[in-house]
């Protein structure tokens, strides 16, 4: 076996997307869009396709990606704070279902493109809503310090602007406030916020026919077995309770940690143990090149030896990489292990393979199906 590798189970994506689609089959004006950014693999975009999830793009590259492997460009959204000229081309060309537009200065572009190319855009924009998400500083993307989205007393200057022009279709409003967020407090909040925003564009006359609501879900990273699937049916409810939908509104969403994540797991393979005078290290042939949310999030992963069932002892899981920061878990609890043993990383189907680099010159990881 050649090993790291990223390992798809393909039934725990399945029992996923069944889970979400349980809980908004009864809401014919509400859209679900993966959040490709999590995961571009074609073998999970396929089911995910199939159960009929639409896309949220951040590049042209992702859009690029998403039409190769099946999706319509109607189903298709593109956020990013900095799209270039050739992203926004090929999102014209295509025809796209929405931009959400993050800046004035990003809709002058848009327009100059739309009147160079023929094209009209179909645009929402993205609002800062200035809600605390409770999760990492790194993800966290909805308060006015973060770079993301137009903060709300610059908003509506800039929505007359774009009513005024004949390029645009103007849609709506688009949000998200971060991602991994295990309580449901903040997306309450956000519901608040959309409310009264609802509220301001109800005065001034000015129609919204789609509310979107970002991502952020999280997951359990402690006890994957326990929690494979998030919970989404928390995660629906608040925005079916909370939300005020004017008649006809369409909603959508944009997951991508919650989609994926629990049907990914990292395998390596033990390369040596080395005892230190305060440590032991079990050194293993994965590094932050495939999977770094530990070094740059101080993310933890559950790992689990899948060889060994010998007596608990503490490692410090580490990989090859030349930077300390290659440490996948400090004082790792794990069966006695040794050279040759398989490890898991659990949960790292989201923001593992997608966030995988070739530092210090590494082949690009690979992937394939398992069951876990
Ligand atoms: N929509 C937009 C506009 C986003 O920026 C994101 C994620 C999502 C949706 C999906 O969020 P999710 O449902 O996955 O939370 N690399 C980090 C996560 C970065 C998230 C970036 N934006 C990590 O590994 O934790």
């Amino acid at each position: 076996m050649t090993t790291p590798f990223y390992q798809y189970d393909l039934g725990v994506l399945e029992d996923t997307l069944k889970s979400i689609s349980r809980c908004t089959s009864g809401h014919k004006d509400w859209h679900v869009h993966y959040a490709i950014k999590a995961n571009a693999n074609p073998m999970l975009l396929e089911p995910v396709r199939q159960y009929g999830l639409d896309i949220d793009c951040v590049s042209g590259g992702e859009i690029q990606v998403a039409l190769d492997n099946g999706f319509l460009p109607s189903q298709i959204v593109f956020a990013g704070v900095g799209k270039a000229d050739w992203e926004i081309d090929l999102a014209l060309e295509s025809g796209i279902s929405c931009f959400n537009v993050e800046s004035e200065a990003e809709l002058d572009v848009i327009a100059g493109r739309c009147r160079e190319l023929g094209k009209k855009a179909h645009i929402a924009f993205r609002v800062n809503p200035d809600v605390d998400a409770h999760t990492h500083a790194n993800i966290t993307t909805g308060k006015a310090e973060n770079k993301f989205g137009i903060e709300i007393p610059m908003l509506l200057p800039i929505v007359r602007k774009a009513l005024a022009n004949p390029c645009f279709q103007f849609e709506g409003l688009h949000f998200h406030i971060g991602s991994q967020i295990t309580e449901m407090g903040p997306f309450q909040l956000l519901c608040g916020k959309i409310n009264e925003l609802q509220e301001l564009f109800d005065k001034e006359g000015i129609g919204l026919s789609s509310i979107n609501v970002g991502g952020g879900l999280g997951v359990d990273y402690e006890n994957p077995e326990k929690n494979m699937i998030p919970n989404f049916e928390s995660y629906f409810k608040v925005f079916a309770d909370n939300l005020k939908l004017r008649a006809g509104q369409q909603l959508h969403f944009e997951l991508g940690r919650a989609v994926v994540a629990q049907c990914g797991r990292l395998v390596t393979r033990v390369l040596y143990v080395k005892q230190g005078t305060v440590k032991k290290f079990a050194i293993v042939d994965a590094g932050f090149t495939e999977l770094i949310r530990p070094a740059l999030y101080g993310a933890q992963h559950k790992i689990v030896n899948t060889t060994s069932n010998g007596g608990i002892q503490k490692y410090d899981v580490v990989g090859p990489i030349c930077e300390s920061s290659d440490t996948f878990q400090k004082d790792a609890e794990l069966p006695e292990t040794r050279r040759g043993d398989i490890l898991a990383i659990m949960t790292a189907g989201a923001y593992g393979e997608a966030m995988s680099s070739c530092y210090n010159c590494r082949r690009p990881v690979r992937s394939e199906k398992g069951k876990f």
